[in-house]
């Protein structure tokens, strides 16, 4: 029996207990008369005791060979520690060894496996494997598995049932590029990776699986990002019979029950509003609602002045900084840089310091008076104190560079708490959107979801302003989830992929298989996927999903690791008949 007990368990009551125990050697103190190991495994650390007066003399020159990782068997007595240690649970006692066995010896790793490392992003993700013995990592993985399973108890008490769609399938539209994979038994012919299983789902609902649910691999081909993976995990679910009502209710009560049982807290508000609400208030489909910072629009209180800048202006935009109308002219030149940075790409900032006098002073007190500055304090709620920083020009434009603004004053007045956490719906997304690029439509969720009732019509007229029933949860300023109903007729579905401009021919090659199963019974259904690895980085208080993933992939789509992608023999490629011509 390699252990007992484990590195995490023993406490003052198991004084006097023979113990074996296993694990890693994670640090040693040699003080002449007497060695420490601390042994580590997953569940903690215990301090083992060699010394002159106990221990043999082999056994404590032995103690004296072990090195940093090196894996040990030992057995021994518990004891009562004479300097206790309160931050770990094992402070009171120690093992009193009387048996060591060296499993295995390890190399000096490249970095320290302590909580506060030297080893850079690079380094530790190429030993990823020493990486999750570091607590922040494996506690982050531990963290992952309970929410996986509080999640497979609230869906299977509510009569999901978890069922496996295939990886090997046809391109599913998602918006992603695919990844591919070619079939040796089918020369010249590809696989694709599912971006979701959104198409199995939908049949699984015409085979009358109800309520079904997976937590799911996906794939997706895009630009990576801190909360991107090229591969990544939805909790991915669809039911039949079911309005958008039965499918918030649903999970909004998951969100609770993660929420409760994760974090231990009871969320008051679930709140809903629509895409057009969020892009007025926030500039964003997205918002963190944990701060206020709403948008005021200005363009009634502040064009027809003199100043041309706001006069041409489609929209003037601001919101009020909390306490921020102390900031300094320095300060302030400096957050005008940062607005005109590419990345937000604001031409420039007006602002207003609200005084506390009551007074006003603005960069454009040339063209407003104090009874025009009041009415944008109102329209933006400013306090006494606060700073109003407003932009102007293009409405999407204005908007998304005022999100990012309000996004970094919120985070840099510590408005963005980890340990706070507010979910809400945005619904009534629009059913397409257009690329400016190509000047063409294309579905803003997919191409299954259904337009609102009656509204189909509007398609051939404005097809930019018909609504879906699509829905995102957002949790704390990150898209968590996104679903919508779905279209369960033939006709209809026709109709969406011709908007989408697809040919008959294109939408029977690509989708038949969905449209043929339409023409069997199949029943209303709509569902909703999760981002597991998002949803859980933000349950644990962070926005970086990688760290929430055992093997994760660089910026580059690498896994550093095993080294992937890599190039592949000639004898491979010729099996599969594929010529490189590089
Ligand atoms: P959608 O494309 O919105 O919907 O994806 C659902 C959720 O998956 C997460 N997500 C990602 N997480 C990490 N890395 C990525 N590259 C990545 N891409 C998406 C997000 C997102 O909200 N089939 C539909 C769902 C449905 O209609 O039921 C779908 O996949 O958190």
């Amino acid at each position: 029996m390699y252990r007992s007990h484990t590195c995490g368990e023993l406490r003052a009551s198991h004084i006097g207990t023979e113990v074996s125990l296993s694990g890693w050697a994670a640090k040693s103190r040699d003080k002449g008369f007497v060695v420490w190991i601390d042994l580590r495994d997953r569940y903690g650390l215990t301090q083992l005791v060699f010394d002159e007066e106990r221990s043999t003399p082999e056994l404590l020159a032995l103690a004296r060979t072990i090195s940093r990782e090196t894996v040990i068997q030992v057995k021994g007595s518990v004891i009562e520690r004479a300097s206790k240690n309160d931050n770990i649970a094992t402070g009171t006692i120690e093992v009193l060894v009387s048996e060591l066995t060296v499993l295995n010896n390890a190399k000096l790793p490249p970095f320290t496996i302590e909580d506060e490392t030297d080893g850079g992003e690079d380094i530790r993700m190429k030993y990823r494997y020493l990486d999750i013995r570091r607590n922040p990592i494996k506690n982050n993985l531990i963290f992952r598995h309970k929410v996986a399973m509080e999640v497979r108890k609230y869906l299977s008490d509510q009569n999901f049932i978890e069922v496996e769609t295939p990886y090997l399938i046809k391109s599913t539209p998602e918006g992603a590029r695919d990844f591919l994979v070619p079939s040796r038994m089918n020369e010249g012919q590809f696989y694709a990776l599912p971006q979701s299983p959104q198409t199995f789902k939908q049949l699984l609902m015409v085979g009358g699986m109800d309520k079904y649910f997976q937590i799911v691999k996906c794939f997706r081909d895009e630009d990576l990002r801190a909360d991107r993976q090229p591969e990544f995990t939805q909790i991915d679910c669809e039911m039949a019979f079911v309005e958008q009502e039965d499918i918030l209710n649903i999970f909004e009560g998951l969100t609770r029950h993660l929420l409760k049982e994760i974090n231990g807290v009871d969320v008051a508000e679930f709140p809903r509003i629509t895409y057009d609400e969020a892009m007025a208030k926030y500039g964003n489909d997205k918002p963190d609602i944990r701060f206020g910072m709403e948008f005021g629009e200005l363009n009634t209180v502040a064009q027809h002045k003199d100043f041309g800048v706001f006069n041409s202006a489609e929209l003037v935009v601001g919101i009020a900084v909390p306490g921020a109308a102390n900031y300094t002219r320095k300060e302030i030149d400096k957050l005008i840089d940062w607005v005109k940075r590419p990345q937000v790409g604001a031409k420039g900032m007006v602002y207003v310091k609200c005084n506390k006098d009551g007074t006003y002073k603005s960069s454009v007190d040339k063209f407003y008076d104090q009874e025009d500055l009041a009415k944008w304090a109102t329209a933006t709620g400013a306090q006494k104190g606060d700073l109003i920083c407003v932009l102007s020009g293009e409405t999407n434009k204005t908007r998304a560079q005022l999100s990012a603004l309000r996004m970094e004053m919120a985070e840099r007045l510590g408005l963005r708490k980890a340990d706070e956490f507010a979910p809400l719906w945005v619904i009534d997304f629009p059913l397409l959107e257009l690329d400016e690029e190509t000047n063409t439509y294309h579905a803003m969720h997919h191409p299954f979801t259904s337009p609102k009732p009656g509204q189909i019509e509007l398609l051939d007229e404005q097809p930019g302003a018909v609504k879906a029933n699509a829905y995102d949860l957002v949790l704390n300023g990150n898209e968590i989830g996104g679903g919508s109903i779905r279209i369960h007729d033939k006709e209809t579905q026709a109709i969406m992929f011709k908007h989408l401009g697809f040919t008959p021919e294109e939408a029977k090659e690509q989708f038949g298989f969905l449209m043929d199963a339409f023409q069997y019974g199949a029943p209303p259904h709509g569902g909703i996927a999760f981002g597991l690895d998002r949803l859980v980085a933000i349950l644990g208080g962070k926005e970086t999903i990688r760290d929430f993933i055992a093997f994760p992939k660089n910026n580059s789509g690498r896994d550093v690791m095993i080294d992937a992608p890599a190039t592949i023999d000639n004898e491979q490629l010729s099996e599969l008949n594929i010529k490189l011509d590089l």
